[in-house]
């Protein structure tokens, strides 16, 4: 399978607090990997250091072969342009409405007129939120919300989708069309995800792989039914929680 992101030896602490010890992996093209582990263990920090909002101290990130960060250290916005996130409580803008909110992305892109309404239009039918442009963001139901947030990534089309904890603090039935959108997501556009949750159910559910991350290393790698056969301490602890 092609790598379309790389993880390579990726250290970050804060002060004396070491979250990642040199840490590596790859997502293939298409995958839908999840990143699973306790409270505090990373999990953000990782998508952050990936998305560029926090630098890493050390390693390096590659999406298609290319490094995130120039020899001058300055993030390569146009790799940076090939990816989306879906943060944790969706973080729209109360004061736009649901138009608003989605095109916020394509507003300073260069693109025509006319393509940003195509595109518009496309996500709305994708995420079935025909009749919600106009809408404000406290009329919207949480899961509606979450399809708002993804609508405001896709729209930019971005290569790899990362997804921070995004069936945490919704009901069974939002988390069920959560993932569900996730696997859509892959399927109409080709997207490779990344999911971070220590939600059990959602990331068996939905993943080609899961990673653990515990103390700052990677102790588990392997498909969701490996994971459940796993005797290692940490994993067990973690599933049966
Ligand atoms: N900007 C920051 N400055 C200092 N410490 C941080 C910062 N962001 C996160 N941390 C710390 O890093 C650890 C990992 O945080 P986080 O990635 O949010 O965990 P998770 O998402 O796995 O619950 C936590 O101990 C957190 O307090
Ligand atoms: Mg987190």
């Amino acid at each position: 399978m092609k790598p379309v992101l790389e993880i390579e030896n990726l250290g970050k602490s804060f002060g004396t607090k070491v979250i990642f010890d040199r840490i590596s992996f790859a997502v293939g093209q298409n995958e839908v990997l999840s990143v699973i582990g306790q409270s505090g263990t990373g999990k953000s920090v990782l998508l952050k250091n990936i998305m560029g909002i926090i630098k890493p101290d050390s390693g390096s990130i590659f999406v298609n072969g290319k490094n995130l960060y120039t020899n001058s250290g300055e993030i390569d916005r146009e790799i940076l342009s090939k990816m989306g996130i879906l943060f944790q409580g969706a973080a729209l803008f109360d004061s736009l409405d649901v138009y608003g909110n989605i095109m916020f992305g394509l507003e300073r892109s260069k693109m025509d007129i006319m393509e940003k309404k195509r595109r518009f239009s496309d996500v709305l039918n994708s995420l079935g939120l025909r009749g919600y442009e106009s809408k404000s963001v406290s009329e919207l139901s949480g899961g509606i919300q979450k399809r708002v947030g993804l609508a405001r990534a896709i729209v930019l089309k971005p290569e790899i989708m990362l997804y921070d904890e995004p069936t945490t603090g919704v009901d069974p039935i939002t988390a069920g069309v959560v993932n569900s959108l996730i696997l859509r997501m892959r399927e109409i556009y080709g997207m490779t995800s990344i999911v971070v949750t220590h939600d059990i159910e959602s990331a068996c559910r939905i993943s080609d792989r899961i990673i653990m991350l515990h103390g700052g290393n990677i102790i588990f790698s392997g498909t969701p039914s490996e994971l459940m056969e796993s005797t290692l301490e940490e994993v067990t602890d973690f599933v049966r929680r």
